[in-house]
């Protein structure tokens, strides 16, 4: 193995020793396999390629200060995916399969989960394809599910730091009774237009209204949104984001802080009332928010006083992260603490 430069890791990807797999065929799962390959035997012809019969997930796990390793949240990701599979016509991989899958792909990799100190972390990428060679657009009959991990670095290299975000007018995400709450590859290839012209911008990353009537917020790139106002974390209920296991987590956490949590319609013109705001994922936690342009109207909404990251943002990020770490207690069973000594 390459000597890893655990201080610099970007989110990207570097292999690692093994993935697992397992199959489905005549209405069965098949026993997990573990294996060194990083290719994927695939027809051309295969559903997934065609038609976007494709589900994935992302979590996270971590090498902790008491020397443990702690997987977060792992329960949740396997019933979204299940929730994704219902909504793609593909076969559920149960709870206890996908946690019996993480598990042991983490204890697999146990050399490339990143040292507690470096602030970087394992991250661990189950997928779901529809195999079977058909050009009839029908759902496949076969299916691949893989897990991998690969490391990545802390979001923030300079520390936690708040960012200006665009509203995107022009672009929709996701329609409303679409497929904008599943975690399906379709929804990433349709963002990342607007994503590019974001970045290009200047921007962190782009804002969707809902798609209907383009006055409520609906999500943020690849991550949630809330802001924070009288004491309480506003964040949008809306049928086309993806329903984010980080923001659910923060608001346990923000009631936990003695806030109280709105999960409702959040109209742009709201933007311009709110003392914090973030965007939210399990690749930052929180990408707290300066400022949201949306240039077609010709407004700026400036939300922090000083372009740095609130106290509540703060306050809600540390006791997040020291969950995940195990230094905190996990009230509700979030973490999944693994014994790998090495
Ligand atoms: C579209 C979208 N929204 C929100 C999120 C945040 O979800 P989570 O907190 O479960 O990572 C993600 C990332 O997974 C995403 O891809």
């Amino acid at each position: 193995m390459e000597k890893i430069d655990w201080k610099n890791l970007k989110f990207g990807y570097i292999p690692t020793d093994y993935n697992v797999r397992c199959h489905y065929a005549n209405g069965e799962w098949s026993d997990i396999e573990e294996t060194r390959d990083e290719m994927i035997p695939i027809h051309m012809a295969a559903s997934c390629l065609h038609y976007g019969q494709e589900a994935f997930e992302g979590l996270k796990a971590f090498r902790c200060p008491d020397g443990k390793v702690r997987i977060f949240r792992m329960e949740d990701n396997a019933k979204r995916l299940q929730s994704t599979c219902r909504a793609l016509v593909m076969p559920e991989i149960s709870t206890e399969r996908f946690c019996e899958m993480a598990k042991r792909v983490v204890k697999l990799n146990a050399k490339f989960i990143p040292p507690y100190e470096s602030g970087a972390a394992l991250y661990l990428r189950p997928l779901l394809i529809g195999t079977t060679p058909d050009v009839g657009v029908k759902p496949a009959k076969e299916y691949s599910f893989i897990i991998f991990v690969t490391p990545v670095g802390p979001y923030f290299k300079g520390g936690f730091a708040a960012n200006n975000y665009v509203i995107m007018r022009q672009y929709d995400r996701a329609a409303p009774l679409g497929t904008g709450r599943y975690k399906c590859a379709g929804n990433y290839a349709g963002s990342l237009l607007a994503g590019k012209i974001a970045h290009e911008a200047g921007y962190a990353g782009e804002f969707y209204l809902d798609a209907k009537e383009k006055k409520y917020i609906d999500e943020c790139g690849a991550a949630n949104f809330f802001g924070i106002k009288n004491n309480t974390y506003v964040t949008p209920n809306s049928l086309s984001i993806l329903p984010s296991i980080t923001n659910k987590s923060l608001q346990q956490i923000a009631l936990d802080l003695g806030l109280k949590v709105e999960q409702r319609e959040v109209p742009e013109e709201e933007l311009a009332t709110f003392e914090e705001a973030g965007a939210c994922g399990t690749a930052a936690v929180i990408s707290p928010i300066n400022r949201i342009d949306d240039m077609e109207r010709g407004l700026s909404y400036q939300i922090s006083k000083d372009g740095k990251p609130g106290p509540i943002c703060k306050k809600l990020y540390d006791t997040y992260r020291n969950i995940q770490y195990g230094i905190e207690p996990d009230r509700y069973g979030w973490v999944t603490v693994l014994d790998i000594t090495e």
